[in-house]
């Protein structure tokens, strides 16, 4: 067991993307941000020092932070935002996890520039389940706007309009040669032939799922959200903002020598979302073997074909491929009881317009998203510090709706009242609490595709389906065998999925859809996880330099 120690400035930089130049918020001045790299069981120490105007806090997505949710992140959940000049030392040991999961700023759009790698490697005696890939590289998905990133969503937010699309995807940081005024902002990857390379993929992105594939190669899909699957292969990867996937990449023997094969991403998008319909690349460049007479191959030949933007058969068939390894060494401990089920509809809306303002979405009103009908309003002090000092008044109430306040044909006619309710509703679940959560889209405003994503656990996907959830029949149907294990899941556009986790890490957890734009709209809740009896099984109190509000 070590301990790993970072230090995070958060300070502005310089940069430039399709011939547009901005200062953004980074960490170090890096762009994407430095890799944390641990193994299994490490602590990791990141003192964050805030150098900018802009309140800040950093999440470390999908780390389960046993015990240790002072570290989690989210502002006003978890924490008060780290002010301009001041820090705040997050500690945390991971437990249980191997795998790639990222970590991201989590106040306002800021992990629009805010972003890095975690790498968890293995414990040293419990080797990978596949064979040991000659190299592994992290690629991560972003979004590049032109524009400020925070003036975009103030402005929406004030408005009550959908805020802009990002001006183009990025790998590594990096648009790629399909776009304008990008060729030499390409991320390259040098392969040698005849080897094995474990591909480390994290959509970052703030508002798109993406699809991604590589020209002429086949991917082995072995991990999600830093859990091993059954090892598959395909050609094309979904991949939402909030997931990660681990892949294996084989190169061909000799005869490719000296050519270079695009790797392509671009989005899967349903419903009325607005989304940037471009594609960013990075190139696979074959080394060239010196007794090799073949020619390069022209660039434009070897682009990768992707699934159209809204193919959901795609989507939908790639995510049941997705299974638990199940095995001895790592079992799916999927909870066979369930305490308490719950049903959230989770979906866009609309919100009346304030009072002497003008609102720019339908009919004058402004956009939401709620779950539940009920659209989450930050409170002006985290939940956790009133929960743990019992402070509750005024910051959060425990009326969360468990079933939906209206209920209709989510997936048919909306209901004549789309008007959403709003305020800091949670749910309060006893230590140890098996919950099932079935999750419906709404179409109220189109159908539409959401990541939901859950601190502090990772949970069992039990289910999926298309068109209203039925309790009376879906559950026979549900995989309690080797269901996916993950923190991210696509809420599937017109349809439902149910979900199981065990309420063992006692704390606040935020759980919201990972399209920054829905999150911003309120589609998100908490739900809080009392202490148990046991000394192990209470939440410590807070560490000294925890920020105030
Ligand atoms: Cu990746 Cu609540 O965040």
């Amino acid at each position: 067991r070590v301990t790993r120690h970072y230090k995070f400035d958060i300070k502005l930089q310089k940069v430039t993307r399709l011939c547009h130049t901005k200062n953004i918020v980074t960490v170090n001045g890096q762009f994407p941000g430095p890799r944390i790299i641990a193994r299994e069981g490490d602590r990791v120490v990141v003192k964050v020092v805030n150098h900018v105007n802009n309140n800040v806090t950093i999440h470390w997505h999908g780390i389960r932070q046993l015990r240790s949710g002072w570290a989690d992140g989210p502002a006003y959940v978890t924490q008060c935002p780290i002010q301009t000049g001041q820090s705040y030392v997050y500690n945390f040991t991971i437990t249980g996890q191997r795998g790639t999961l990222f970590w991201h700023a989590h106040i306002s759009w800021l992990r629009a520039t805010l972003y890095g790698p975690i790498v968890i490697l293995p414990n040293r005696h419990i080797p990978y389940p596949f064979a040991k890939p000659y190299m592994e590289v992290p690629m991560i998905f972003g979004e590049w706007w032109n524009a400020d990133t925070e003036a975009i969503i103030n402005q929406a937010l004030q408005t009550g309009a959908a805020p802009n699309v990002s001006n183009a995807y990025t790998i590594n940081g990096l648009p790629g040669p399909l776009y304008n005024c990008s060729s030499k902002d390409t991320f390259k990857l040098k392969v040698k032939p005849g080897k094995t390379y474990l591909l480390r993929l994290i959509n970052a992105a703030l508002n798109d799922e993406l699809f991604f594939r590589i020209a002429n190669h086949s991917l082995t899909v072995v991990e999600v959200d830093a859990v091993y699957v059954k090892p598959f292969k395909t050609d094309t990867i979904l991949i939402t903002p909030g997931q990660t996937t681990n892949v294996l990449l084989k190169t061909y023997n000799h005869h490719f020598s000296g050519a270079t094969f695009l790797m392509s991403a671009r989005s899967y998008a349903t419903g009325i979302a607005a989304f940037n319909n471009s594609t960013t690349s990075a190139t696979l460049q074959y080394e060239q073997s010196s007794n090799s007479s073949t020619p390069s191959k022209p660039l434009a030949l070897l682009k990768p074909t992707l699934p159209f933007f809204n193919d959901t058969s795609f989507a939908t068939n790639y995510t049941k491929k997705l299974r638990s390894l199940a095995t001895a060494q790592f079992p799916a401990n999927v909870p066979r009881n369930v305490d308490k089920h719950f049903f959230f509809t989770v979906g866009l809306g609309l919100r009346p317009c304030p009072k002497n303002r003008t609102c720019l979405g339908p009919n004058g009103t402004m956009l939401a998203a709620s779950i539940n009908n009920v659209s989450y309003v930050q409170p002006n002090m985290a939940l956790l510090q009133a929960h743990f000092f019992r402070q509750s008044r005024g910051v959060y109430t425990t009326d969360f709706p468990v079933n939906p306040l209206l209920p209709f044909n989510y997936t048919g006619n909306p209901p004549s009242n789309i008007m959403v309710k709003s305020g800091a509703k949670v749910v309060v679940l006893a230590f140890n609490t098996s919950v099932e959560l079935v999750m419906q889209d709404t179409s109220i405003l189109g159908a539409e595709s959401h990541p939901l994503h859950l601190h502090g656990f990772n949970f069992f996907v039990v289910g999926q389906g298309f068109g209203n959830f039925d309790a009376n029949r879906d559950p026979a149907n549900f995989n309690l065998v080797d269901p996916v294990e993950r923190n991210t899941v696509g809420v599937p556009s017109g349809g439902w999925v149910a979900i199981r986790f065990l309420a063992n890490n006692p704390g606040v957890w935020f759980m919201h859809c990972h399209l920054e734009v829905h999150t911003s709209w309120g589609l998100k809740m908490a739900w809080i996880v009392m202490d148990g009896k046991l000394p192990n099984q209470k939440l410590p109190p807070p560490p000294l330099d925890l920020p105030k509000c």
